[in-house]
């Protein structure tokens, strides 16, 4: 194992990094286990993120490794295309079974951008193949991430994450986000005001006409964005205005899917259901890259009438790679057997307690939580977006605890293994930070 310090650091580009800032100062990890990461120092960091918001079980979580591992000695890669091996299969009747049969199908990928790709582009073969070819639009949100494919930029509503890159596909439209500091600061789970917001979706059927649309994605709780809870009734409204006109509803799962809610996916959390769900992440507790789209039967059927032959001319290299099947079987056998989303839902108001006992400490607008996820907005220094961020990010690494910020934002979804002491420890550094930070 490499423990030491890396002999040069000039050749690795970082993702979504500020590269030139980094160098001069790295934050480098080498092992992890449970609740924590260790650095190069050797210093414990309290995982305040589950890594990317994708390690739910806690790192190092035995079963998983040891399932990998014995992949690894027995078969290290397979085709998936015209061809198959057992785990792939196995893996999805337990992803059904785990979303309590409320999908039939299941589609494999290697992240949640190929996620999101691979759904839109499903939603828009599904209405070709139904005769309906004209509903090619695609309805994002403003402010929401759905990774960084051009399909999944198209939709998202980012502005940094887009502006480098366009023009991008054709046709779009987004809602508006929903978030609301004057009416809905301090809430805890669904803020109360909002509903209405989603009747944007008839303004945009009645602008666009609903023969156009091919489907609404959204993120039931946006994550990357800085986590914005969706108001009340929010979610059913928009599933009922879809129905109405035909359009296909995703739900973007990546963050929220895998017990983040202490539900399996948050469209059990909201009792909403999708046509179309797309995962990643804490699907394998981050330990191998995978990603996957849950399609409900109707969807999966409409492929299934045409004249023989390949039905869906779509598919990845590493579509239900062997380590990544049993890493995930792996992965929901933890589920399965070691309550971890009974201990989310149990720690779940001690969480979020703490969270809001930061309510008053300086620079603190705005405090947000749901399941085992919280948000911290804090107020922008003049002329300067992102700087007490970024700067409340390099603080709290250099005092034991990894975050994470968007703008000034900080972001908080520790593995669902966390337990009391846990939370003690990280709102505890954090007010300690906050009361310190310029
Ligand atoms: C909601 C959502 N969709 C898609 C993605 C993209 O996933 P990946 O980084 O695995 O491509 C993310 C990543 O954070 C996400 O939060």
């Amino acid at each position: 194992m490499n423990e030491s310090r890396p002999s040069s650091m000039a050749s690795f580009w970082m993702p979504f990094t500020n590269n030139r800032d980094y160098k001069t100062d790295p934050r480098l990890l080498v092992s992890a286990e449970g609740m924590y990461y260790r650095d190069v120092d050797g210093r414990r960091i309290l995982d305040g993120t589950a890594g990317l918001w994708c390690v739910p079980c806690g790192h190092a979580q035995p079963l998983i490794t040891e399932a990998i591992a014995t992949m690894a000695g027995q078969l290290d890669f397979a085709p998936t295309f015209q061809m198959g091996h057992p785990a792939a299969f196995d893996l999805a009747e337990d992803l059904m079974a785990f979303s309590g049969h409320k999908f039939s199908h299941v589609f494999y990928t290697s992240s949640g951008s190929e996620a999101v790709d691979t759904a839109l582009k499903m939603a828009l073969a599904y209405h070709k193949a139904r005769g309906e070819g004209g509903r090619t639009r695609l309805i994002g949100r403003e402010r929401s991430y759905h990774g960084v494919g051009f399909g999944g930029l198209t939709v998202g509503g980012i502005g940094p994450n887009r502006k480098q890159f366009g023009p991008l596909l054709p046709g779009a439209d987004h809602l508006p986000h929903t978030h609301n500091l004057l009416k809905n600061a301090f809430s805890r789970g669904e803020p109360d005001f909002g509903v209405e917001l989603a009747d944007e979706l008839e303004r945009l059927v009645a602008l666009h006409d609903a023969s156009t649309i091919a489907a609404v994605i959204i993120e039931p709780v946006s994550g990357s964005t800085g986590v914005l809870v969706p108001p009340k009734g929010y979610l059913k409204r928009l599933r009922e205005i879809c129905d109405r006109h035909g359009i296909l509803l995703i739900f973007d799962e990546v963050i929220t899917g895998f017990g983040r809610l202490g539900t399996p996916f948050a469209a059990d959390y909201f009792g909403v259901e999708p046509d179309l769900m797309t995962t990643a992440k804490g699907i394998t507790n981050g330990a191998v890259p995978m990603g996957a789209v849950f399609s409900k039967r109707h969807i999966h059927d409409a492929f299934m009438d045409a004249p023989a032959g390949i039905e869906l001319f779509h598919g990845y290299t590493y579509s239900g790679h062997p380590l990544a099947c049993a890493a995930a079987q792996a992965t929901l056998r933890v589920f399965r057997e070691q309550g971890v989303m009974d201990n989310a839902r149990a720690i779940q108001p001690y969480f979020e307690d703490a969270l809001h006992a930061l309510r008053g400490l300086p620079h603190v607008i705005d405090l947000r939580s749901i399941g085992i996820v919280a948000g911290i907005e804090l107020e922008p220094i003049p002329a300067k977006p992102g700087a007490r961020g970024y700067s409340a990010l390099k603080k709290a690494f250099a005092d034991g605890i990894l975050i994470r910020t968007t703008g000034d934002i900080i972001a908080l979804s520790p593995p669902l293994i966390l337990e009391r002491r846990h939370v003690d420890e990280l709102f505890g550094k954090l007010a300690t930070l906050l009361n310190n930070l310029d």
